[in-house]
This record gives C-alpha cells, structure tokens and sequence, in this order.
C-alpha cells in the first residue's frame, strides 16, 4: 500500500513547555522544516503546550495532537478540556481511548464513541487506540476483543465519518515494557481491524483509513513494522521524546 504514512508522538504526562520547546525546535532543525515526503508527522504534548508549541510549528512539517478531550461541549467538569476549544486553537487531531485512559479514568468504549462524535462534529481528527492487555493475548482472544472496541466506540459512523479517523492499534502488553509486538503480530492485527472495517463499511474506506501500530516502536524496529503492508505508520511514547531516534523513527517510514 503505498499511502501516507502517519508517524505520532504521544509525549505523555512528559517535558515541561520549555523542555517540549527544546525537542520541537530539534526536530525543526533536524530537517522538519518542511514537509517529509508522503509522511505525516503528529505530536501529541500535554494540553498546557498545546499553544506555544502551535506557534512554534507554524510553517513545518508537524502537525499536533491532544491527548484527550472531553466527551461533553462545555460544562461544569473542572479539569476536563473540550474539543471545540481544540478546535478553536486549531489543534487538528486528538487522542481517543488510549489505554492509559481507558486503565487509569475507567474510559468506557461508550464514553469514547461520545468523544469520537464530538471530535468529528468540530473537525478534529481522532486518533482512536485499540488494544488488548496481556491476558486477553495469553488466551489468544485478541481477535474478539479488539473487534469489540472499535464496534462499540466507531461503528455507528457513516461511511464519510469513519474515512476521517486514524485508528492505533496498541497492545497493552507492549506499551512502555520494551516487548514490541513482532511485525507478524501487528501485522496480523492490522489486517484483521481493516478487514472488519471492510465487512461493516466498503474495501475502498477500509483501505484507505490509516492503522498505526504503537507500543515500544523505537528506532531499531521501526522499519520493520511500518513495512508491513496493513501498518500504516506508529504511535510512539517513550522514543518521541528523544530528537535523535524519533526523527530516525520518522525516517524509517520513508
Ligand atoms: P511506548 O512507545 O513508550 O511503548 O508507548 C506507546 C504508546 O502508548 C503511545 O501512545
């Protein structure tokens, strides 16, 4: 498949602004200035930098994230942040269901499918996480419950809706351990998600939608995965935060 390739950051609860102002003003310099050839590069900061670092991207190949966003428009929620205030900082894509949320604040894949909504009906692009833990894989039901994921939070969408979405595939077991999914297993995943999404929707809006695969992609095994004919690029945590490897990770999806 020789569409887009997608490389994200997930910087996590990581770096204060000026630390983020550092590794951005890296990449930039790395050679970020402008666009890298048919690859899309996104970072997810925490919300505090999501404005500076805007101004600082302004006129470069990357493009931003938030981590998360509310699944109601405005409110009495202290602490939460909405999508249309994503929106007005022309944030254009946002995190949805990463299984740090759905772990630690009990994210349900209804509440998600809320926010899915939200984020499509202000036009920011969600970055839906699926992934099964550790057990689910030792019973080999991983099948099963990732299918149950994206049906419950994505399959209520029309066609031109789900054809914005970015899904991640990330497995538990391998986020933040070092043990990655081999490039069989995500591959196998990945083929399996667009296979499903052909059954509910058509074979041209499964192919086209970018599945990324994310749990400790680093610079060594980037290429091997993103080679993968159903991996369309990755989520990666701990080694975005390094200028070096994540522009090196960004290289290998060339
Ligand atoms: P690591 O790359 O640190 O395993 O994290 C993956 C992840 O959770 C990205 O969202």
């Amino acid at each position: 498949m020789s569409k887009r390739k997608i490389v994200a950051g997930n910087w996590k609860m990581n770096l204060t602004v000026e630390e983020g102002v550092a590794l951005v003003s890296g990449l930039i310099n790395k050679g970020l200035q402008q666009k890298v050839s048919n690859t899309e590069v996104i970072l997810a900061p925490p919300a505090l930098h999501l404005l500076t670092l805007h101004n600082l991207v302004q006129n470069s190949a990357i493009k931003l994230a938030a981590q998360n966003c509310s699944d109601r428009v405005s409110g009495a929620f202290t602490g939460e942040i909405s999508v249309n205030m994503l929106a007005g900082a022309h944030i254009e894509y946002v995190i949805i269901g990463h299984s740090e949320r759905r772990i630690y604040f009990h994210e349900s894949n209804i509440s998600l499918k809320d926010k899915v909504d939200l984020a499509l009906e202000y036009g920011v692009t969600p970055i839906f996480c699926c992934g099964e833990p550790k057990e689910i894989r030792i019973d080999e039901k991983q099948d099963r419950y990732v299918f149950r994921q994206i049906e419950e939070s994505l399959f209520h969408l029309s066609e031109e809706q789900i054809s914005k979405v970015i899904i991640a595939y990330e497995p538990v077991w391998a986020i933040g351990t070092g043990l990655t999914a081999t490039p069989e297993q995500a591959e196998a995943m990945h083929a399996y998600i667009r296979k499903e999404l052909a059954n509910r929707y058509t074979t041209d809006t499964a192919n086209a939608i970018p599945i990324l695969y994310g749990g400790s992609v680093n610079a060594a095994n980037a290429k091997s995965l993103f080679n993968q004919p159903n991996v369309d690029g990755g989520l990666v945590g701990g080694a975005s935060l390094k200028v070096d490897e994540f522009y090196q990770i960004i290289q290998a999806a060339q």
